[in-house]
């Protein structure tokens, strides 16, 4: 009974903080990465009050914790509570992801490279040359332009509610490729292979204002919401989308790399995302 007690002890232990929290799907997720790859840890959700995220993570942290996933609202207090970044944590102003090492905590973000694997590797969309339309210019659209610039779109366009925002935000990455910035009645006639939605509309079962004919011949559609059909993605199947797709593999594929990043051994996602799917069914095409 001790020996088995003392072995739970040892258990690594990792956590998801954030508000709300309860309908996270991160600790299925890294339990079944875990299992797949013969890993011993433990992975929870962690609720935590407005104001009390600093006190949580130093928490975990003292107790000695691996590592955490946060999520929103925490993301970018998160990236000021690490002692080193990652190259694309600190493009996206951003950490969803924590590393405890021994004298200092390392901060990642996952979302951007979990964004493009998913339409990558799962989707077999192709990237390069595309043009590219992102709505949104909050925490979740930041977190992934960096990524998206790296597959070399023809033009990476940032549209949104708040123009200033979008054109603001397009000017801090002009140095990675063709991006701008403008808000939804300034698109007019333009066209596009791939339209993003990074908004938190989908939340509010609200719409973009999008225009009527914003998409090209053969465009993918993809909402970062996951788990049900949202306005978006009914606008695209009536615009004449040819793929619809939610965002349950990205949230897989974020999980596979923060994975990677705490055990240095990569989960296969595919048979993770087929078990979460048959009960997100999500219609996609
Ligand atoms: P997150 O971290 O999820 O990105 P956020 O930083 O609050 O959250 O950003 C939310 C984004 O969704 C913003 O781009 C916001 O537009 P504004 O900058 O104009 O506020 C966008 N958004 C929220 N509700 C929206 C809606 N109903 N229609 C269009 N865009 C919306």
């Amino acid at each position: 009974m001790s020996d088995l007690f003392d072995f739970e002890q040892r258990r690594d232990q990792y956590g998801v903080m954030g508000n709300p929290i309860s309908h996270s799907q991160s600790p299925r997720i890294h339990s079944l990465f875990a299992e797949q790859t013969r890993q011993h840890l433990s992975y929870e959700a962690i609720h935590v009050d407005l104001g009390g995220f600093a006190q949580a993570v130093g928490n975990f942290d003292a107790s000695g914790g691996k590592g955490l996933n946060i999520t929103v609202p925490f993301k970018q207090e998160a990236f000021e509570l690490v002692d080193e970044l990652s190259a694309r944590a600190r493009r996206a102003g951003a950490v969803n992801t924590i590393k405890f090492e021994k004298h200092k905590r390392y901060g990642d973000n996952t979302d951007g490279v979990g964004l493009v694997n998913d339409l990558r590797q799962n989707h077999h969309i192709v990237l390069a040359g595309k043009r590219i339309l992102l709505m949104g210019a909050g925490g979740a659209a930041r977190g992934v332009l960096a990524p998206l610039l790296e597959c070399k779109p023809a033009v990476l366009m940032i549209a949104n509610r708040t123009p200033d925002k979008a054109v603001a935000l397009a000017a801090t990455f002009t140095d990675l490729g063709s991006i701008k910035g403008c808000g939804y009645h300034e698109l007019g006639e333009q066209r596009f292979d791939i339209v993003i939605n990074a908004t938190a509309a989908s939340l509010q079962g609200e719409l973009p204002p999008l225009p009527e004919s914003i998409l090209a011949d053969g465009a993918v559609c993809y909402d970062m919401m996951y788990g049900k059909l949202t306005p978006f993605m009914s606008w695209a199947r009536s615009h004449g989308a040819a793929q619809v797709f939610d965002g349950l593999g990205m949230l897989v594929e974020q999980a596979a790399e923060s994975f990677f990043l705490w055990r240095g051994v990569r989960p296969q996602t595919a048979p993770v995302i087929a078990l979460l799917r048959s009960e997100f069914p999500v219609a996609i095409s």
